[in-house]
């Protein structure tokens, strides 16, 4: 079945090691006939999310701030599936990401109960580290995250060993495991 794809991607290099990443994914995934909407959020103007409990009045912009969070808004009511695609900064998501994810509340005020859209989530991640212990806290966060929403996980890449941009075209095996996922979806 043909899905609906939300690529979120956090990395402020518009040809780094997560845009690499994500490029594969793409390529996987649109050959099995999925389609893709994503937004470098980098390029985007997304303020923080201001914790006012405001949101959920209007579907066509759920939050009460009017910024580059409205083109993403109908994409992540749309998607089946969002891919969280980030570089690791300090052990978690990149900021500009998680300034992104936490604006996406205003989604879960839109039903009587903050109930969470479902959705399939995948995350793509490239980092320096290269070690079952640096991507711990990534990974017990993702975990948090999904049963917080209640999304099941579709899969996860971790790129480690990717430093300077064009590092990941050294691990031809990560970028062939993010198109393979995209194609498995
Ligand atoms: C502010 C900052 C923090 C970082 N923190 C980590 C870290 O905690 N662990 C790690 O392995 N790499 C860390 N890195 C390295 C990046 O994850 C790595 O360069 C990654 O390949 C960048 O992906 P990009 O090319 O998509 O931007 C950090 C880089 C920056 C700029």
């Amino acid at each position: 079945m043909s899905k609906q794809i939300l690529i979120l991607n956090g990395s402020p290099r518009i040809h780094g090691n997560t845009a690499a990443l994500i490029d594969a994914f793409t390529a996987g995934a649109e050959a099995a006939g999925h389609t893709i909407a994503r937004f470098d959020l980098a390029a985007l103007d997304i303020h923080g999310c201001r914790g006012c409990l405001g949101g959920g009045r209007d579907p066509r912009h759920p939050c009460v701030q009017r910024d580059g969070m409205d083109a993403v808004y109908p994409a992540y009511m749309a998607a089946d599936v969002v891919v969280l695609a980030s570089p690791m900064y300090y052990w978690s998501i990149s900021g500009q990401l998680k300034c992104a994810f936490d604006r996406l509340f205003a989604v879960a005020e839109l039903g009587p109960d903050l109930a969470n859209p479902v959705k399939d989530a995948v995350l793509l991640m490239a980092a320096e580290g290269d070690t079952e212990e640096n991507f711990a806290p990534v990974r017990a966060y993702y975990k948090a995250l999904l049963d917080c929403l209640g999304w099941k996980d579709a899969g996860i890449v971790y790129a480690g060993g990717n430093m300077a941009v064009g590092d990941i075209q050294a691990h031809p095996e990560q970028l062939e495991a993010a198109r393979q996922l995209g194609a498995a979806l």
